[in-house]
């Protein structure tokens, strides 16, 4: 027989029949991947825990969080309880607290890709009882099976997931996740818009490189004919009303998606270039496009990576400075070249003084980041004249025609 829990707000709570949640919810941090991500709404690292004949825990928390993790497992489950341990993921968030939870039950084994293994080692540099798995293993617990799903590069390369058959639950880790701390733990029970914003700012800043893969797994997923009653990843909302609309929105998502608009981003020294966005979002409303029109120095870059993905047309625009461009537009160019976009068209504009090199390097690093450009290239001399206003307005309409 299974031990009896207590539920407490902070630790544990019962999701689906043997289906546990042994998480963190972390309401103060605003950036993750070191600084790399903000996250306005929190997180949470979600551990689970099927409590069957046999018990297994599946991911641990982020290291900060390792002692209350490991005494909360102790307090309300008992460590030795613990029969073995899946690590569907490496990276920190899921596996920081493992050397410490494995200091506690050394010789239980740890189920993990073979990729997991490598890096397990990488991180910790202890030898564990590790059992490599692949595609369609799976581990008896009693009531319920565990059945390993390999998924490499959605988002690391050890990644996987753990489909718990009985219960019908699939344990997607960071696919079907976001970042958003609430005080409830499914998706039914909390603000719609709230909820499809941080998962598709998760999915854009995440997952936009690997979209072709996000689509196969799901076409083998769905192969698979397996119920599935509950999605439950590694961060934020548990997916349990209609649980399959978080991957319908990844297929649409994976598929290059786009909503027609174009997205302006700029910075600018003296307000020149500014001008020119303004004139080409005129241009680009005259013809009926949804344009929205952002200052990149001014603006939250991952939200800015979000518009991006919205959007089927992005301009970026730059004074120039030093023969190149503004730090901020060169951060976010660099963002936009690593997370390779498809489907997209783009153009640069901006302001000089006495050189002008500003959008042509724009447009160089757009073309990196696979865009195709829509049309030349404008810049400004100074203050922009009403001529220089009246090329920018042409533009966008120029640009508008290209999409
Ligand atoms: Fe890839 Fe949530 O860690």
């Amino acid at each position: 027989m299974a031990k009896e829990v207590k539920e407490v707000f902070f630790g544990v709570k019962q999701l689906k029949d043997d289906v546990w949640w042994v998480g963190v919810k972390d309401w103060e941090i605003r950036r993750f991947h070191g600084e790399e991500y903000t996250t306005h709404r929190g997180s949470t690292y979600n551990s689970y825990l099927v409590r069957d004949e046999k018990l297994a825990l599946v991911d641990t928390v982020w290291t900060p969080f390792h002692a209350d993790f490991v005494q909360e497992l102790e307090r309300t489950v008992g460590l030795d309880r613990i029969d073995l341990v899946v690590i569907n993921h490496t990276e920190q968030d899921h596996a920081g607290s493992l050397a410490y939870l494995m200091e506690r039950i050394p010789d239980k084994p740890i189920y993990c890709t073979k990729n997991g293994a490598a890096l397990i080692k990488g991180h910790f540099h202890r030898d564990y009882n590790l059992k490599v798995v692949k595609t369609g293993d799976t581990v008896d617990l009693g009531r319920n099976k565990l059945v390993f799903i390999e998924a490499p590069m959605l988002h690391w390369p050890d990644t996987m997931f753990t489909y718990v058959a009985g219960a019908n639950v699939l344990l997607s880790n960071d696919a079907f996740g976001q970042h958003y701390a609430s005080p409830f733990f499914f998706n039914d029970q909390v603000d719609q818009g709230e909820l499809f914003q941080e998962a598709i700012k998760y999915y854009a800043n995440i997952l936009t490189p690997f979209s072709k893969l996000v689509r196969a797994k799901i076409k083998e997923l769905v192969d698979m004919k397996v119920p599935v009653e509950m999605i439950a990843p590694s961060h934020g909302i548990i997916w349990r009303e209609n649980p399959l609309q978080i991957v319908g929105k990844y297929d649409e998502w994976a598929a290059d998606y786009h909503e027609g608009s174009v997205v302006v981003l700029y910075d600018t020294m003296w307000g020149a270039t500014r001008k020119l966005a303004w004139a080409i979002a005129r241009g680009l409303e005259k013809k009926g496009v949804p344009v929205k029109v952002f200052n990149t120095a001014r603006s939250d870059h991952n939200d800015l990576i979000t518009e991006v993905f919205k959007a089927k047309g992005v301009v970026v625009g730059s004074s120039t400075i030093n023969r190149g461009i503004l730090s901020s537009t060169a951060a976010i160019l660099e963002t936009i070249r690593g997370l390779q976009f498809k489907n997209k068209v783009a153009a640069s504009f901006g302001s000089y003084g006495w050189s002008g090199e500003s959008p042509g390097v724009i447009e160089a690093k757009l073309r990196e980041g696979g865009f195709a450009i829509a049309v030349e290239p404008i810049k400004a001399q100074w203050d922009p004249s009403e001529q220089d206003l009246a090329a920018g307005e042409a533009f966008g309409e120029a640009f508008a025609g290209a999409l």
